[in-house]
């Protein structure tokens, strides 16, 4: 079987290189272009990727994508940036997978309201799939545009759709608490993202206002058939990844531990990227992997606490996608993941 050609958008970030990493090793993937607004050989950007790819970066131009067999395009560029080029490959036929956040929240105005700018291309939007494969499996497999889910996201998601679909908790003051290495804000430099910033530091951002919070609560609301509304605390943490996310919920009838973690293991059974553990997950379990790592415990008080562990770049963004290209192409959803 031929290879799928593959482009990538937005070389020199994070996402990019990881996702670089994986599709070398994918039987399935051929990396035909990777664009970036710097004229530079792909392993002068990232030297780990020297003696593995040899590719130089190009500007951005749809036509040339086609023109070079592209099938299908990461969008690995900061939101805003995005929807100015995916309508265009689009529109010749090149299917996209966007890891920002311009497709994910299907209403453009909870986008004017969150993201504070208009979104200009609805029409787009209007048929994206939320590419979050443990939840809307098959709509991901035909999509033209999946919008990858946020980073933050999936483990509220996916650590709390078990209870939220079984009506098991009150689907209102849900508390998302929530800690993030660096890594998670990208590679164009900012200042508290500053090496003497952000070491040996650890403090919350965005109280109440975080992005990711209408995306969160668009998930679990599908899941749930009603609305579902959390309370989002992101922190940043002083390491290079990883993304660690406790819980807590207020059940709606008495639960036990053993109970709840039966749930979650047949609600997961034959997802391979979730792992329902009984101990303490831990971000170092997952780092490099595409595992999203979760434990439900329930405490002094009948309080559900929920914890969740994945690696923003592989499982929070890169390595999702490639699942989500797993689908797509009709591949088995492990191939170069596991
Ligand atoms: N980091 C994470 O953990 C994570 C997780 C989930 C989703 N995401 C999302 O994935 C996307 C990429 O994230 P990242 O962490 O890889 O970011 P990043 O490291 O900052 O890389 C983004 C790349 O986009 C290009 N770019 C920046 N501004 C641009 C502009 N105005 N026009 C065209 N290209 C531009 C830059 O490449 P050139 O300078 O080479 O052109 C840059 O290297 C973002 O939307 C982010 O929100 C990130």
């Amino acid at each position: 079987m031929d290879k799928v050609k593959v482009a990538i958008l937005g070389g020199s970030g994070y996402t990019a290189v990881e996702l670089i990493k994986i599709l070398l090793r994918h039987p399935g993937a051929e990396i035909v272009a990777i664009t970036s607004r710097q004229d530079e050989h792909i392993a002068d950007l990232h030297p780990s990727l020297f003696g593995r790819l040899d590719l130089r970066c190009e500007l951005f131009d749809p036509d040339k994508l086609q023109a070079m067999g592209a099938r299908v395009a990461f969008g690995c560029l900061p939101h805003g940036t995005s929807m100015e080029s995916i309508p265009l490959l689009l529109d010749r036929g090149i299917r996209v997978i966007d890891l920002s956040a311009d497709y994910r929240l299907r209403d453009s105005r909870v986008y004017q309201e969150w993201y504070k700018e208009s979104h200009h291309d609805a029409a787009n939007l209007a048929h994206a799939v939320y590419g979050l494969p443990e939840i809307y499996g098959d709509r991901i497999d035909s999509a033209k545009l999946v919008a990858n889910p946020g980073c933050y996201p999936q483990t509220a998601i996916l650590g709390l759709a078990p209870l939220v679909a079984n009506e098991l908790i009150e689907l209102t003051g849900i508390v998302v608490d929530s800690k993030s290495g660096v890594s998670g804000a990208g590679r164009t430099p900012k200042l508290t993202y500053h090496y003497p910033e952000c070491n040996e530091n650890f403090a919350a951002y965005a109280v109440g206002t975080h992005r990711h919070t209408p995306e969160i609560e668009q998930a679990l609301s599908d899941v749930a058939g009603k609305p579902v509304s959390v309370v989002f605390t992101p922190h940043l943490v002083p390491m290079d990844r990883g993304i660690f996310s406790t819980i807590y919920a207020t059940p709606t009838q008495p639960v036990t531990e053993a109970g709840l973690t039966d749930l979650y293991r047949s609600y997961y059974a034959g997802k391979p990227f979730v792992r329902v553990r009984t101990g303490f997950p831990a971000t170092k379990d997952t780092t490099g992997t595409n595992f999203l790592d979760l434990a439900v415990k329930v405490v002094r008080g009948g309080k559900v606490v929920v914890l969740a562990a994945e690696d923003n770049l592989i499982r929070g963004a890169s390595g999702v996608a490639v699942q989500n290209f797993n689908r797509m192409f009709g591949f088995d959803e492990r191939t170069g993941l596991l």
